[in-house]
């Protein structure tokens, strides 16, 4: 990479970071190699798998796609961000309903899931199967995953549910 390393400050989880990197780092790799947050998935680095899915300023993005300049001053929010003592109820279901075999694509369809019920805290099937589009997954054939979605949202409560929009987040 040609350009110079930059300082980048964003925050994370609701922790604030600041970072020496190429701006066009991606900010999958920042998040795993700078942060330890290797929650976050690499699988096609293409754009193509959601395997990187985070939250960024409410967004769910594809991390292996954006250069980390473009997160100065965001709200990203990952994987790590979820749980706090216990696991966070959409793991739970994902656990319980086996929705993760190799899990590869389990982080990338949580952070889809939080986004999903965020927006349809009741989401029908249609709903649950356009909000994780853009998440593949090589083994479960997604009926396990669907059915965990739909075992998350009728297990949270209204306090969960305002987690996931980060409200909860920055006062843990
Ligand atoms: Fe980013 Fe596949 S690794 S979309
Ligand atoms: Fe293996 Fe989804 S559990 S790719």
């Amino acid at each position: 990479m040609s350009a110079a390393k930059q300082q980048v400050r964003f925050t994370v989880n609701g922790r604030e970071v600041e970072v020496s990197a190429y701006p066009m780092a991606r900010l999958l790799d920042v998040l795993r190699n700078e942060l330890a947050l290797t929650g976050t998935k690499e699988g096609c680095g293409e754009g193509e798998c959601g395997s990187c899915s985070v939250l960024m300023n409410g967004e769910l993005v594809n991390s292996c796609l954006v250069p980390v300049l473009q997160a100065d001053g965001a709200d990203v929010r990952t994987v790590e961000g979820l749980a706090s003592a216990a696991l966070h109820p959409v793991q739970k279901a994902f656990l319980e309903c086996g929705g993760a075999q190799c899990g590869i694509c389990t982080p990338g369809m949580i952070v889809a899931t939080v986004n999903l019920l965020k927006k349809h805290p009741q989401p029908t099937m249609e709903e649950i199967r356009e909000g994780l589009n853009g998440n593949l997954c090589r083994c479960t054939g997604y009926t396990r995953i669907f059915e965990a979605v739909k075992s998350a949202a009728e297990s949270m409560t209204h306090e969960e549910l305002k987690v996931l929009t980060g409200e909860e987040a920055a006062r843990r």
